[in-house]
């Protein structure tokens, strides 16, 4: 159980950084069409190509699986050890939502990932579906698969209020991890908190207001 909470906590904060360089990368589509449109396709391309980042791809490929997969063993687990009602209730006074659906926001943005892989990474990285456009300098138009995208409301929509799940998700997974891996210092556990929330509404409002701004450039 220990060994299977910490690689959930391990892969969660590899995948909290990631968040962190996938934000940085998407801030570009804020930009000027003129200059958004180069730098992004150009980023993307580099990407692709960089054999390092082939391999950390992989290694969030496989720190995803196994976060999900170890994530739903647990959620059963402790479902199947229920404790009595009083029990429950004492708990749930001591802890947020959040700490008790984790499973369902899990769920959610699992939800999310399907959605958004299809959008772009099926198409862009294993060439499924309609093709992608290069442009100008020959790189593939990352840019433009995004922008037409958000041209639909209905995704925009989708892709900023799926942004709630994943802020709470990322709220309570942030410090937790650190808790599991063993963090248990008084007056730090005060500051991780702060840190966490900090970090959870940057990457929930980052990435909720970017398909808004480009819907509406
Ligand atoms: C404004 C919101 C977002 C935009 C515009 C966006 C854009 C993109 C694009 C363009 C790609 C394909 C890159 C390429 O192959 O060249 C991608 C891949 C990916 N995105 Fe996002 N993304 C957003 C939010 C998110 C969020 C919130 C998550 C996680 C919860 C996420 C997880 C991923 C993953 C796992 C990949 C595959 C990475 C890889 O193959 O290396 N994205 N995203």
């Amino acid at each position: 159980m220990f060994l299977r909470k910490s690689i959930i906590a391990l892969t969660g904060l590899f995948l909290c950084i990631f968040l962190i360089v996938h934000l940085s990368a998407n801030i570009i589509l804020l930009l000027p069409q003129e200059t958004a449109r180069g730098l992004y396709n150009a980023y993307a391309t580099t990407l692709r190509e960089s054999f390092l980042i082939k391999i950390v791809a992989y290694v969030l490929y496989l720190s995803i699986i196994l976060h999900v997969i170890y994530a739903i063993q647990i959620t059963f687990k402790n479902r199947r050890a229920k404790p009595k009602k009083y029990l429950e209730n004492k708990l749930r006074q001591n802890s947020s939502w959040a700490s008790q659906n984790m499973g369902l926001l899990g769920v959610a943005i699992l939800l999310f990932l399907v959605v958004h892989l299809a959008n772009f990474w099926a198409r862009i990285k294993l060439g499924l579906g309609e093709g992608v456009r290069l442009d100008d300098n020959g790189h593939v138009d990352v840019y433009e698969v995004t922008y037409s995208l958000f041209q639909n409301s209905y995704y925009v929509f989708f892709y900023t209020v799926l942004m709630v799940p994943l802020g709470l998700h990322l709220h309570h997974g942030f410090k937790s991890a650190f808790m599991t891996l063993g963090f248990y210092h008084k007056k730090g556990l005060n500051i991780l908190a702060k840190i966490s929330l900090a970090y959870a509404g940057m990457m929930s409002i980052g990435f909720g207001i970017i398909p808004l701004m480009v819907y509406l450039k």
